[in-house]
């Protein structure tokens, strides 16, 4: 299997598959951002690329093993997102070699940005967060009762392994005090087989160009719960608003937002449990296994105290609920 960190070795590779004719005018930079796959941006004469190959351990400090055939379910998710939303919000699909497991797309011309960077120096662009709920809403409503995309991605191992266990199992071992209601949910998720699901729908995985929001990291994609995605898109609004203080009510105001515009265009929800999503990727984020780099340890503590508060203060009707009690909590 080639290193596809390995500039030379790449550039033999694309060579040999007939990717490129030869070397000239080619250049290779590794991309860094991603934690489970190298990243690779290929400028050759006639455009640039990103080749994606997936890694068994996770670039993190504990292990955290994942099957790299998972780059199968990236390349299937990038088709079938392609079907789903306006392909200005998507990188066109090149090529995949499962021997090898890596995928190329093409890359996102520049200049972009990170949302996840825009987001965090406190800058939201206007229409951004619509944007950013609207493409879920879409996804779900385009897949929902889709009994092919059922099939296709009906298999959750890496939802299993990338997010359940590291996310809400490793958390209620953590906190007893959340544990019934981590593992009820679990319950609920896996038994719930509705819409396709992103899996990683996070500021992160998003660029944003010409004011276009642009998804990308379709690894953990499956049919399953669709609230997850909202309850994971959710929480990162509302960490952010936990950590910039002075943009607190903005990040308030931004996941209040993004639900109503969710609901607008999915046409449909389960609000109770994208609540309950929300308030457990909260918790995961501050006690499983992947916490968020941002939060201080002081913030860490506080965002746990909070969720506990959440939890036990009973019935979550929706995001909207939680983003007003999460906010009334950090005052
Ligand atoms: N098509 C692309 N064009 C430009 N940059 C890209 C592209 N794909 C990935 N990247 C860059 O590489 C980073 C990691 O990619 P990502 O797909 O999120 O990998 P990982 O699964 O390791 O998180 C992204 O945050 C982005 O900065
Ligand atoms: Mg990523």
């Amino acid at each position: 299997m080639i290193d596809a960190e390995d500039p030379g070795e790449l550039l033999d590779y694309l060579i040999a598959r007939g990717h490129l004719t030869g070397a000239s005018g080619v250049t290779v930079t590794n991309l860094a951002g991603g934690v489970s796959n190298k990243t690779v941006l290929v400028h050759h004469p006639a455009g640039a690329w990103v080749i994606k190959q997936a890694l068994a351990q996770l670039r993190v400090q504990a292990t955290w093993l994942s099957d790299p055939a998972r780059i199968h379910s990236e390349a299937a998710g990038m088709r079938a997102l392609a079907r789903l939303i306006p392909a200005r919000h998507l990188t066109r699909f090149l090529f995949e070699d499962a021997d090898n497991r890596l995928l190329a797309m093409e890359a996102v011309p520049e200049p972009f940005e990170n949302f996840k960077t825009q987001l965090l120096s406190g800058q939201i662009e206007p229409g951004a967060i619509e944007q950013f709920a609207g493409v879920l809403g879409q996804i779900h409503a385009a897949s929902a009762g889709d009994a092919a995309l059922a099939r296709e991605f009906g298999d959750r191992t890496f939802f299993e392994s990338l997010r359940l266990a590291p996310y809400y199992q490793a958390a209620a071992a953590a906190v007893p005090d959340a544990a019934h209601f981590l593992d009820t949910l679990i319950t609920d998720t896996r038994a719930t087989r509705q819409a396709l699901v992103h899996g990683d729908y996070s500021p992160k995985n998003v660029l944003v160009r010409n004011r276009t929001l642009i998804l990308l990291d379709h690894e953990v994609i499956h049919y399953g719960d669709p609230a997850f995605d909202v309850g994971f898109a959710t929480a990162h609004l509302l960490s952010k608003a936990h950590h910039l203080t002075a943009h607190q009510a903005a990040f308030i105001d931004a996941t209040r937002r993004f639900w109503r515009h969710y609901l607008d265009t999915a046409g449909d929800a389960d609000a109770e449990r994208a609540a309950r999503h929300s308030v457990a990727c909260l918790l995961a984020r501050v006690a499983g296994k992947s916490p968020l780099e941002y939060l201080s340890a002081t913030e860490q503590s506080r965002q746990l105290a909070v969720c506990i508060d959440l939890i036990r203060g009973g019935r979550l009707a929706d995001p909207d609920v939680v983003a007003k009690r999460f906010a009334a909590a950090l005052v």
